[in-house]
């Protein structure tokens, strides 16, 4: 494995701790009861974080898809090719699951327990997708980097 390999495995695993910690801190907050006076405040700062939680994961898939792993499978491992259309679709359906949460809760007028409750249910839908995700690209990341592509070491 190269330095340069090692250092971009790396920061992804890092990510990916980070990313899955920020949504389960996300589906914790959706636990509690929200009170009818603090509603407004509470779906503002609410959006705000999905928003920044969404940029986040977006400037992470743009690491991965433009400077990260899968420039690499396309030079080393083409045979891989149809792997790699899997996993950016999971990006593209993350993010479009986000952007449909988000437009979800911009709707709501009044605190509704079985309105946050579906939230919820659906932020973690996206986190046990986010896991899968992950794990297909750990194996496709160790699959190109373990094998020697005949470049030496
Ligand atoms: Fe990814």
């Amino acid at each position: 494995m190269y330095n340069q390999e090692e250092d971009i495995a790396a920061r992804i695993e890092e990510d990916h701790k980070q990313l899955r910690a920020c949504m389960e801190a996300l589906v914790a907050e959706l636990e509690g009861e929200i009170a009818p006076e603090k509603f407004l405040q509470w779906k503002l700062d609410f959006l705000l974080r999905l928003r920044d939680f969404q940029n986040q994961l977006q400037k992470h898939f743009d690491l991965e898809e433009e400077g990260g792993y899968m420039q690499d499978v396309m030079h080393l491992a083409p045979q891989y090719a149809f792997r790699l259309e899997n996993l950016q679709e999971d990006h593209r359906k993350i993010i479009a699951d986000l952007n449909h949460i988000i437009a979800t809760i911009k709707g709501f007028d009044h605190p509704s327990p079985t309105q946050v409750a579906r939230i919820r249910q659906r932020i973690h839908e996206l986190l046990e997708l986010f896991k899968k995700h992950e794990a297909a690209e750990n194996a496709l990341i160790q699959d190109i980097y373990m094998q020697d592509y005949g470049r030496g070491d």
